[in-house]
């Protein structure tokens, strides 16, 4: 069996949990941090080194404030409970997307966990908040430009840029939830990467879920661009 280097997820379905359930949506999102937690312990023990989760994107400030206020309040009870264990399990972390938008107390835990844990190495836990594809990619140009306007840029060069330099491009992304669609997470990241589409809702999506779906990256034939003949010499 062959373990992905790095898997990236779009962690989807949290509000459609909690109506089949007559809940809040809200209680999608606290059942989802559940999964969070055993998702990562489970990476770990897989040997999977980088985890880059879509937690909120740049697109969800559009939903009702109160939501918004409330998977804010999550993150920050998740970063002061579960991401301090994380430190003494050698989990590093960062955070990718923009991170204006943010209030003041959130962006200090992230700055003071991002330190806290930057010489871990057993795996490396990515954050997408406030992230977009587009985003990413357009921040990336307007660093270029800002540093060496007159330079021919390389695919090479131009992927230095990305928020999520210098971790290699996932192999594998997961979505949950039955929608086959990237939601502008990701993009240049995706180039090759093999997309697993579940109909699992996120906080159904347990360990199990997680090993059918490296079992099934195991049976993809991966061939960047080359013939199936090639690879079987
Ligand atoms: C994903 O679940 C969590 C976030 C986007 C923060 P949703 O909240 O999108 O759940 P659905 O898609 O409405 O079921
Ligand atoms: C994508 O889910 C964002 C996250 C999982 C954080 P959405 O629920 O926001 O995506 P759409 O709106 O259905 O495309
Ligand atoms: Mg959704």
């Amino acid at each position: 069996m062959v373990i992905p280097k790095h898997v990236a997820i779009i962690m989807d379905g949290n509000g459609r949990w909690a109506k089949k359930r007559l809940l809040p949506r809200v209680a999608g999102h606290v059942r989802g941090v559940k999964r969070v937690k055993e998702i990562v312990e489970h990476c770990s023990e897989l040997g999977i080194r980088y985890l880059t989760l879509f937690a909120f994107g740049r697109e969800n400030w559009r939903r009702p404030k109160e939501e918004v206020s409330f998977l804010m309040n999550l993150l920050s009870e998740q970063i002061s409970k579960e991401f301090y264990k994380l430190h003494e399990k050698n989990v590093r972390i960062r955070f990718m997307g923009d991170k204006t938008r943010l209030s003041h107390a959130i962006l200090g835990q992230v700055k003071d966990i991002e330190q806290l844990t930057s010489n871990n190495n057993k795996l490396n836990l990515n954050i997408a908040l406030d992230y977009s594809g587009t985003y990413d990619i357009v921040q990336a140009v307007n660093r270029i430009i800002a540093n060496s306007p007159t330079q021919p840029i390389t695919e090479e060069i131009f992927s230095q840029y990305l928020l999520s330099y210098p971790d290699p491009d996932p192999e594998l992304l997961i979505r949950t939830s039955g929608e086959s669609r990237v939601s502008n997470f990701i993009l240049w990241q995706l180039a090759y990467s093999e997309c697993y589409f579940t109909s699992k809702l996120w906080p159904d999506f347990d360990k199990r879920a997680l090993d059918s779906a490296i079992e099934w990256f195991n049976s993809r034939e991966r061939r960047f661009g080359m013939t199936s003949e090639q690879l079987k010499k």
